[in-house]
């Protein structure tokens, strides 16, 4: 279920609001540094972030003990978790204390692993300091490392206490970043929120950036989506799929190239994905050209920079592909799609 709190309304008209997903977690919109000291509880305290972090929000850090790890994708792995158990167990971590996550994806996705495996499991709870962040990562409670390049191989469902969402340290990210996270905000609203999809067809990446409220309300509207879903299948056995929309083939990008960051790669999945529902006689071809309208508006590019054989072959070996076939998630409309179990011959088959 899912609940909706006005909580507080400040002087400064900054309206803090909060959701509750999978009856655990509470996603928290508003200012941090209002909201922090709210939500944290009064024990030690243990934040994980990084050097981008530690640069733009060095105030906030010193505060806390604090471990950073590298920038980047690549340090989302086993032997950054192996580094920061042992730090752990050098400074006395122990169940009795809270792990703070404050960065992107990657630095939550490390943060809640750590903090839901070390001793069994800490309480922990996010800064989601990105945009895809918000919208994505830091919300649901997946989290997980890397093997080998093939993305998020070892994880768990642990949901946060807590997420802080705050707009306000959006301000500083590179537009590169921000458009990232657009990319997860319009597959959102490809899955279920058709007017979420088409206020950013309507939009400007120059707008949505400029406009507090309107990002307010896109990020919310997009965390909605995801929480919604997560509240009905906590654990991805069924609906919850739905939310790869467009990531077989973005993992497939990542994976065999390191042009695209993770955004950038769902904005072409989801084109591809789209344009195949299209071949699949699911989706009318007019609704295809306007999702990739959509993501050339934002600036993306649409294509793979690697050629669909190689993204086969990937795919085949993706933590989602059982004997060959693999769960496909398909749009049928803007803001309906149903999940298909395809063997990958019959993906080759749509791509030529
Ligand atoms: N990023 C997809 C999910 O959280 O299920």
């Amino acid at each position: 279920m899912i609940y909706f709190c006005y909580a507080i309304i400040k002087p400064t008209t900054v309206i803090t609001e909060s959701l509750k997903v999978a009856d655990k977690s509470e996603i928290h919109f508003g200012r941090v540094t209002e909201l922090l000291p709210r939500l944290l509880p009064e024990c030690r305290v243990v934040v994980i972030t990084d050097a981008n972090i530690d640069r733009r929000y060095h105030a906030l850090l010193q505060r806390y003990e604090y471990i950073m790890i590298g920038t980047g994708e690549t340090v989302k792995t086993l032997h950054t978790v192996d580094t920061i158990y042992r730090r752990f167990i050098e400074m006395g971590i122990d169940r009795s204390c809270f792990v703070l996550g404050i960065g992107g994806g990657i630095v939550t996705d490390v943060a809640g692993f750590v903090a839901s495996t070390y001793m069994r499991g800490l309480r922990f709870g996010f800064v989601s300091t990105t945009l895809l962040g918000q919208v994505d990562a830091s919300v649901g409670g997946k989290n997980g490392v890397n093997i080998d390049g093939y993305k998020n191989m070892v994880g768990t469902f642990t949901q946060p206490q807590f997420v802080i969402c705050d707009v306000e340290m959006l301000r500083t990210l590179p537009e590169r970043e921000f458009r990232a996270g657009m990319a997860e905000i319009v597959k959102a609203g490809i899955i279920a929120d058709r007017e979420l999809f088409e206020t950013v067809e309507h939009s400007t990446l120059e707008s949505l950036r400029e406009d507090e409220r309107l990002l307010d309300s896109i990020v919310m509207a997009a965390i909605k989506v995801k929480a919604d879903i997560v509240d009905r299948d906590e654990r991805e056995s069924g609906e919850r799929r739905k939310l790869n929309l467009g990531h077989t083939f973005a993992h497939a990008i990542e994976k065999c190239s390191s042009e695209m960051n993770h955004g950038e790669a769902v904005a072409v999945g989801t084109v591809m994905i789209s344009h195949m529902a299209v071949k699949l006689g699911l989706l009318q071809a007019e609704k295809a050209d306007r999702i990739e309208r959509a993501m050339e508006r934002l600036g993306f590019r649409t294509s793979a920079p690697v050629e669909t054989k190689k993204l086969l072959k990937a795919i085949a070996k993706d933590k989602k592909s059982v004997a060959d076939s693999i769960y496909l998630v398909l749009p049928i409309d803007i803001g309906h799609c149903e999940v298909r179990k395809m063997h990958i011959d019959e993906i080759a088959a749509c791509t030529e």
